[in-house]
C-alpha cells in the first residue's frame, strides 16, 4: 500500500484535529435544539446510549478503514473490496458532506452575525430589547443572513485552498479550551437564574412518556451528527493517523469531549429558557434567542458574548474545514482537477445550495419538502437517514469482510496496545449497532407497528 501519505506530526495534533471535526455546532446549537424539541431528558439518555453503545464502537470501525486502507472515502472501500458496490457508501457519504455543509454554513453565518450585533452595540446597548424578535428579524431578511453565509464558506475555502489548516488546528489549541471554559462560566450563570431548577428538570429528570420513536430517531441522528460519523470524514482523518496512534483511546477521547460539551451546553440554556420563558421546543433558534438573555446578566455583556461567539465561529470552522475538505478531495481525484478549481466548483455548489436553507427562515418559509422547511428537510434527510445509513452500512461491511484477526492487530497497533473489550467491540459492531439502527428506522417508518398490527 501507498504509505508515502502525511501523517500528524503528535499525537495531540491527532486527537485535536479529530476533535476539532467533531465538536462544533453540533453540541452547542444542534444538541439543545434537537433536545428542547424532543422533550427533554429521555433525549439525553437515548442520546447518551447511543453515543456509548453506537457511536464509539462505529468510530473504532471508522478509524480501522481509514487508517487500514491508507486512503480517502471513496477509495478505502474501493482498495479493500475491489469490484463491489461497498464503495457507495462513500458516494453517500460525499453527497452527505456537501449537503450538509450547505445549511451547516447558514448557522456558522449567524454565530458572525451575533459577533457584529454584539460590536455594534446593538444587542446589549439598548433596554427591553426582545431577542426572539431580534432574530427573526435578522433570520427573515434576504440578504443579511445570505451575506455572512457567503462569508462564512469564503473563509473556510480559503483555509482549504491555502493550506492554513495546521494553523488553524493549532489556534484551536487554545481557543477549544478556552470555549469549554467560557461555557463553563455560562452554566454557572445560567443556573444562578431565577427557575433555573425548571430548566434542569427538563434537561436530567426523563419522563418516559415521551420516548417516542421519532425522539429516539432524533436521538440516534444527533448521536451521528455530533460525532462526525457515517460519511467518512473519520475515515479520511484516520487516513492521516501514525502507526502508533491508540485508536481506540481516541474514540474514547473523542466521545466524551463532545458528549461534556453537550451537556454543557444544556446545562448552559436550558435553565436560561425557563427563566426566560422562552420555548425550548423553539427550533433551530433556540440557542441564538436564548443566549443574548444570559450574556446580558453578566457584567460586562459585550465582551464575553463577543468572544463566545468568535470562539463559536472558530469551533463552526474546524468542522465546516473537515466537511468541505471530503468533498474536495473527491472532486479533485475523481476528475483529476487542481486543488483550487475543486475547491471553488464545491465552494459556489454549496453557496447556492445554501441560500435555500437560509431563506427558508424567512421568504421561502412556506416552501416545504416532505412537511418540511427546505433546512429542517436538509437536516432530516442527512443527519437522520443518510448518516445512520452510512454507519449501519459501514459496520455490515467490516463485519462480514473483514478477518477478525486483521482488525485486531489494526487496533492494536500490531499488538502492542491491549483491546480488553475486543470481543464486546466486535459484538457491538457487527451484530447491536447495524441491528439497533435497522429497528430505529423501522420503527419510524411505523413498519415495526404494520408488522406487530399494534
Ligand atoms: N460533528 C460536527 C459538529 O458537531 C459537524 C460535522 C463535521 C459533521 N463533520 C461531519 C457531521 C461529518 C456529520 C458528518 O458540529
Amino acid at each position: 500500500m501507498a504509505n508515502n501519505r502525511v501523517t500528524f506530526g503528535s499525537k495531540l495534533g491527532v486527537v485535536l484535529a479529530t476533535v476539532g471535526c467533531a465538536v462544533g455546532l453540533g453540541s452547542v446549537w444542534r444538541f439543545p435544539y434537537m433536545l428542547g424539541a424532543n422533550g427533554g431528558a429521555a433525549f439525553l439518555l437515548v442520546y447518551i446510549l447511543f453515543m456509548i453503545f453506537l457511536g464509539i464502537p462505529v468510530m473504532i470501525t471508522e478509524f480501522f478503514i481509514g487508517r487500514h486502507s491508507r486512503s480517502n472515502t471513496v477509495g478505502s472501500f474501493k482498495k479493500m473490496a475491489p469490484g463491489t458496490k461497498w464503495c457507495w457508501i462513500g458516494y453517500n457519504g460525499i453527497l452527505a458532506a456537501f449537503l450538509i455543509l450547505s445549511y451547516y454554513s447558514v448557522v456558522s453565518g449567524w454565530t458572525l452575525e451575533y459577533v457584529w450585533q454584539t460590536l455594534s452595540g446593538r444587542l446589549y446597548g439598548q433596554p427591553d430589547i426582545d431577542y426572539t424578535a431580534d432574530f427573526q428579524d435578522f433570520a427573515s431578511n434576504v440578504f443579511r443572513p445570505i451575506f455572512w453565509m457567503g462569508a462564512f464558506i469564503g473563509l473556510t475555502h480559503f483555509v482549504i485552498v491555502s493550506g492554513v489548516e495546521k494553523g488553524i488546528e493549532r489556534a484551536s489549541k487554545i481557543m477549544m479550551p478556552l470555549l469549554f471554559l467560557i461555557l463553563l462560566i455560562m452554566c454557572v450563570r445560567s443556573v444562578t437564574l431565577p427557575n433555573a431548577e425548571a430548566g434542569l428538570l427538563f434537561l436530567f429528570k426523563p419522563d418516559f412518556s415521551k420516548l417516542t420513536s421519532s425522539v429516539v430517531l432524533s436521538a440516534l441522528g444527533q448521536a451521528f451528527f455530533s460525532l462526525s460519523l457515517g460519511m467518512g470524514c473519520l475515515i479520511t482523518y484516520s487516513s492521516y493517523f501514525g502507526k502508533d496512534t491508540n485508536m481506540q483511546a481516541t474514540a474514547w477521547q473523542v466521545t466524551i469531549i463532545n458528549t461534556l460539551v453537550a451537556v454543557l451546553a444544556g446545562i448552559m440554556i436550558f435553565p436560561a429558557v425557563f427563566s426566560f420563558g422562552i420555548t425550548p421546543s423553539a427550533g433551530a433558534e433556540l440557542v441564538f434567542i436564548t443566549l443574548p438573555n444570559v450574556f446580558g446578566q453578566l457584567p460586562l455583556s459585550g465582551l464575553w458574548s463577543c468572544i463566545f461567539y468568535i470562539l463559536l465561529a472558530m469551533a463552526a470552522l474546524t468542522s465546516t474545514i473537515s466537511l468541505h475538505e471530503v468533498a474536495t478531495a473527491y472532486v479533485l481525484e475523481e476528475f483529476h482537477m487542481t486543488r483550487k478549481k475543486a475547491a471553488l466548483i464545491v465552494s459556489l455548489g454549496v453557496f447556492f445550495l445554501g441560500i435555500f436553507s437560509s431563506l427558508s427562515f424567512g421568504v421561502m418559509k412556506g416552501f416545504t419538502v416532505g412537511g418540511l422547511a427546505f433546512f429542517d428537510a436538509l437536516d432530516y434527510l442527512t443527519a437522520k437517514i443518510m448518516l445512520p445509513l452510512g454507519g449501519m452500512l459501514t459496520c455490515i461491511f467490516v463485519g462480514t469482510r473483514v478477518d477478525k484477526k486483521v482488525l485486531k492487530a489494526e487496533l492494536t497497533n500490531e499488538g502492542t496496545l491491549k483491546f480488553r473489550l475486543f470481543g464486546a467491540y466486535v459484538f457491538f459492531m457487527k451484530y447491536v449497532a447495524p441491528i439497533a439502527i435497522g429497528i430505529v428506522f423501522l420503527n419510524e417508518l411505523g413498519i415495526l407497528k404494520w408488522i406487530t398490527g399494534k
